[in-house]
């Protein structure tokens, strides 16, 4: 625990975000930087994650969403594809095992079906296995878009009324949110992107609907533990409003 902020005791609990979704870019570009290759830059990343993830168990964070690949990033070169699917399998083989003993359940979000055999079992292996855990929900975003996940929960929800299991005229917010990913745990509080872009590219859409925007310059790689917990800081210091006048939240 000797690496925490030294503010971190003085989080306010209350002012801590309690879902934090991460938009972990810069990778490849990074992996150039080095004057090494893309991969280079996501093998890199990998070692970000694992520090981030034990930052959250430290800050006891509910629920933290890790964009790893996109409904988009399909179309680039083959051999990237394939490399981040190699490297999604082989994180989920060795890292099982740390996750169960650190209480991490994991859920992983996206359109599965395109995964390979291989790629699915262990996925179901390693949800099971967790399953239980309390510690943090860790969800690994997957073949996810915002879109996609919005589409899914709405033709869910006309299967349901097709089948009078819900009468479509009392339809409310809530009744698709239940059909949405995540829908079981608090909406994203805070949403941080790395790399200096400035947008969400079909990240959790509907579920960071009110999340504050936290832009860092740097890219993934290079992202620390210390980054993190700024990022955490910066979002005590935001009123948030949700819609109402910032002498309402006040008073
Ligand atoms: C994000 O980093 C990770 C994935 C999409 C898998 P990038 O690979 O997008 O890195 P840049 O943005 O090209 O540098
Ligand atoms: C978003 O990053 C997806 C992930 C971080 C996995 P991208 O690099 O794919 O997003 P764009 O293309 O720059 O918007
Ligand atoms: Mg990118």
């Amino acid at each position: 625990m000797s690496d925490l902020p030294n503010s971190h005791s003085s989080f306010v609990k209350e002012a801590q975000p309690k879902h934090i979704a991460v938009i972990m870019d810069g990778n490849g570009r990074w992996g150039i930087e080095q004057k090494n290759s893309r991969i280079h830059g996501l093998k890199a990343g990998f070692e970000t994650v694992k520090k981030v993830i034990t930052a959250s168990r430290k800050v006891e964070l509910d629920s933290l969403t890790l964009f790893a690949f996109s409904t988009e990033n399909w179309s680039r070169p083959q051999k990237e594809v394939d490399f981040i699917m190699k490297l999604l399998l082989k994180a989920l083989e060795k890292e099982s095992a740390k996750m169960m003993s650190n209480d991490i359940k994991l859920t992983v979000i996206g359109d599965k079906s395109r995964f390979s055999r291989v790629m699915q079992k262990k996925i179901q292996e390693v949800e099971e296995l967790t399953q239980h855990c309390k510690g943090l929900n860790l969800n690994l975003a997957i073949n996810y878009g915002g879109r996609w996940d919005i589409l899914e929960a709405a033709k869910q929800l006309a299967r349901d009324a097709l089948e009078n299991k819900i009468d479509i005229a009392g339809v409310e917010e809530n009744d698709l949110n239940a059909r949405m990913s995540l829908a079981e745990q608090a909406p994203v509080d805070l949403m941080i992107r790395t790399s200096g872009e400035y947008r969400i590219s079909n990240f959790v859409l509907w579920q960071a609907a009110y999340a504050e925007l936290y832009f860092s310059d740097l890219c993934w790689p290079e992202f620390s533990e210390q980054d993190f917990y700024a990022a955490i800081e910066w979002f005590s210091t935001r009123q948030r409003r949700f819609g109402l006048t910032g002498e309402q939240i006040v008073s």
